[in-house]
């Protein structure tokens, strides 16, 4: 492949990917204000403050190409919210739907692992070693951030597996009370 040709390639890439970051950090407060657990919400605030971090590493590298971030709609991010959206949606209460969240947050951490995995080998390729650096730091907290990911999600499916056994259990009116509270979170959200 022509070294030109690689090169545009490599910036249509990392304007998707800015573009994805972008859509994450207005996506992140959302999920992290529908998440139960406490772990769950630090987390997802947590990844926020890195994900804006990302945006800067991809902004460095647009400044050392001398080119624009913008111009492209990463269409793969836009669904996986949109399917992270809808998780927050369901009737999903408690532990049940930080399972859910974790499951939507996690597809996300792959795209991206996949998508920096990609820019990685293009930069190395072209020869941008300070490009290679950013985007290594970048993926080695995609990759953290996973890792934390399986981790809430080993503690809060067991939890959710309890809470669902204790569901069964409960009387109409506490279960009438999650659902009203799951409502409001709706409307924020
Ligand atoms: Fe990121």
């Amino acid at each position: 492949m022509p070294q030109q040709e690689l090169r545009e390639l490599y910036i249509d890439e990392l304007k998707d990917l800015y573009n994805a970051e972008n859509q994450l950090v207005k996506a992140l407060p959302k999920m992290a204000k529908a998440a139960n657990s406490d772990e769950l919400r630090n987390g997802f605030e947590e990844h926020l403050e890195q994900t804006k971090g990302h945006v800067q590493r991809l902004e460095q590298i647009f400044e050392m190409l001398g080119e624009s971030p913008k111009g492209k709609k990463c269409k793969g991010m836009e669904g996986l919210i949109e399917e992270g959206s809808e998780m927050i949606e369901e009737d999903f209460e408690g532990s049940v739907r930080d399972a859910g969240l974790i499951g939507a947050a996690q597809r996300v951490e792959h795209y991206e692992i996949a998508g920096y995995g990609t820019v990685k080998a293009f930069a190395e390729t072209l020869g941008e070693t300070e490009h290679v650096s950013l985007i290594k730091q970048t993926l080695q907290e995609e990759k953290e951030t996973d890792e934390k990911l399986t981790e809430l999600a080993e503690q809060i499916n067991s939890q959710a597996t309890s809470e669902a056994e204790q569901g069964e259990g409960e009387d109409a009116r506490s279960s009438k009370k999650l659902t009203t509270a799951g409502k409001s979170k709706k409307r924020v959200a």
